[in-house]
């Protein structure tokens, strides 16, 4: 792809989102307390394990098109949606803050997977509708513990 793609800014802003939800999840896996501990203590860590890989994931892509990704945290909070959250200690509140915080990756990716479908960009395409399903997945588990 030679000229500069009309979804750089998208990619850009799902890209700084990530980051922040990326330490959102850092601060649940420390701070978590009470008898949920085990298990969301780990659970926490395996999504932040998880988000640094699409970070990558998605800066790489971004230089595959010809674009350049943000690169500094305050540009990734100049342009994330998600906020940094307070720091808890509760389960449900952690919880219930991811479910949400994925709701907004979900938007996000939604609109790329068909901006990027137009374009015929099928290596974008195909990395956002990988995204949208595990989130879907995930989506679901959450709100299952959430007994939604
Ligand atoms: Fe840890």
């Amino acid at each position: 792809m030679e000229k500069a793609t009309t979804y750089t800014e998208e990619l850009n802003q799902l890209l700084a989102s990530y980051q922040i939800h990326y330490q959102n999840l850092r601060s649940l896996h420390w701070n978590i307390k009470g008898q949920g501990f085990f298990e969301l203590h780990l659970k926490y860590e395996e999504l932040y394990n998880r988000t640094l890989v699409i970070v990558d994931d998605l800066a790489e892509r971004i230089l595959s098109i010809g674009e350049t990704p943000l690169s500094s945290f305050s540009e990734y909070l100049d342009t994330s949606p998600i906020a940094e959250i307070e720091l808890t200690h509760d389960g449900a509140t952690g919880v219930a803050y991811i479910l949400s915080a994925q709701e907004e990756l979900l938007k996000q990716e939604r609109v790329l997977l068909q901006v990027t479908g137009d374009a015929d960009d099928e290596g974008t395409n195909g990395l956002m509708s990988d995204l949208i399903r595990e989130k879907e997945k995930t989506n679901w588990m959450f709100k299952a513990w959430l007994n939604k």
